[in-house]
């Protein structure tokens, strides 16, 4: 099938879910994605977030293959599996957490901690229930993850949501305040927004949500889908503004691209939960946890994330450079680590098109933001390379 043919033969049978460039990619080396005609694009999207290690990482490679090789590539969890044990005690001491709960997906993880959350509400004398979320928040696409995501165009035509959930305005801790009452269990929070266009907590929010939540008993949730693994220069983000959730959400980079998700939980979110509350039949797959100790033993070495912490300010002052040169069109850039934003003023999908024809790979967040989420490998020469195609469109603009 040529690239053309196979395209059309997607449109036909994929159900309509994605506006999906029209190309189609067959392999990947380091940085870079490669079509099926064989023409290389510089990517700066990394799957949204998941392909930490780039393409082909010979360890990950292998990691998974030696499962593969085994023969135990799925063990239910009515029993142990020694990997997925591993796994978890190796993920909790990088993320400083004590349990953890293993599914597929980002959205996934959301919906046990929401899970989570109620059940502990419903612990207390008087029950429990509701819960706080942000607006402008994104934490996925299954019923309770899009009714905690605080964006309207999410909910739309998907009536009725579930109940029990309210919006506060991100980074105004008055504004989650108000909404506390006796009815409240947990608070859920991006430390960095995501798809909401890249916006990072303020310290001082993240500080007062752990004391209402402390004064109050409330669990706090944070959802590190997008920012937690090593992307915001910490393997967790919630260690680089040193205030801890209760109960951590992560998913996309966890298994560096093999579909893998987790709750983390601890102190008293540990041992809320008891056998038969709550299950994923492939939750803990030996072939994803062995994807998951890989990436784990990656992150646990300082160097790594002190590279992304390098390459987070040498792309953002570069960022920095355009919003001097352009600021008809570049007005702000935000971020931290490998996670950063630059706020324009036209619509990102033109640059982001333009940015393709030319075999560079950016993504949009929210309505005005170029999303720039690269593997975390990634070389200052990478980046200039990126910039010089971002700078050139610009130009055009
Ligand atoms: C912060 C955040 N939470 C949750 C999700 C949902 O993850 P998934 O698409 O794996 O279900 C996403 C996905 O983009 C995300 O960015």
């Amino acid at each position: 099938m040529s690239m053309q043919e196979t395209i059309q033969t997607g449109k036909h049978y994929l159900l309509d879910t994605y506006a999906q460039v029209p190309v189609v990619f067959t392999g990947g080396k380091g940085m870079n994605l490669i079509d099926e005609e064989g023409k290389h694009y510089l990517d700066f999207v990394g799957g949204i977030a998941v392909n930490a290690l780039g393409y082909g990482d010979p360890g990950l490679s292998d990691a998974i293959n030696k499962v593969v090789s085994e023969g135990l590539l799925h063990c239910s969890n009515l029993y142990y599996n020694k990997v997925g044990v591993e796994a978890a005690k190796e993920l909790c001491t990088l993320a400083e957490m004590e349990r953890v709960f293993f599914c597929n997906s980002g959205a996934e993880a959301i919906e046990a901690s929401l899970k989570l959350a109620r059940k502990f509400g419903h612990q207390s004398e008087a029950p429990r229930s509701e819960i706080i979320s942000m607006m402008n928040s994104f934490h996925g696409r299954t019923y309770g993850a899009v009714t905690a995501t605080g964006q309207k165009k999410y909910h739309k035509n998907f009536a009725p949501l579930p109940q029990g959930f309210s919006y506060a305005e991100f980074n105004n801790l008055e504004s989650v305040k108000a909404l506390i009452t006796e009815k409240t269990c947990a608070i859920i929070v991006e430390p960095i927004q995501g798809e909401g266009g890249i916006v990072p907590s303020e310290p001082a929010f993240l500080r007062g949500l752990r004391s209402l939540c402390d004064e109050h008993n409330l669990l706090l949730i944070y959802d590190e889908v997008q920012c937690g693994m090593g992307r915001s220069g910490k393997p967790f983000a919630y260690q680089a503004y040193g205030v801890k959730p209760d109960v951590l959400t992560t998913a996309k980079a966890l298994a560096g691209g093999v579909p893998c998700g987790a709750m983390l939980t601890t102190g008293k979110a540990s041992h809320i939960f008891t056998p038969g509350d709550h299950a994923s039949t492939f939750g803990g797959n030996p072939l994803a946890m062995a994807a998951v100790r890989e990436m784990v033993r990656r992150l646990s070495d300082p160097a790594f994330c002190a590279h992304v912490q390098e390459m987070g300010e040498y792309l953002r002052a570069k960022l920095e450079q355009l919003v001097v040169r352009y600021p008809d069109l570049c007005i702000a850039v935000r971020g931290k680590g490998l996670i950063n934003g630059l706020v324009l003023t036209v619509p990102p999908r033109q640059v982001v098109d333009a940015c393709f024809a030319k075999g560079v790979l950016v993504a949009s967040a929210g309505s005005d933001v170029l999303r720039f989420v690269p593997p975390l490998v990634v070389e200052k020469k990478d980046i200039d390379a990126v910039l010089a195609v971002v700078d050139e469109v610009l130009a055009t603009l």
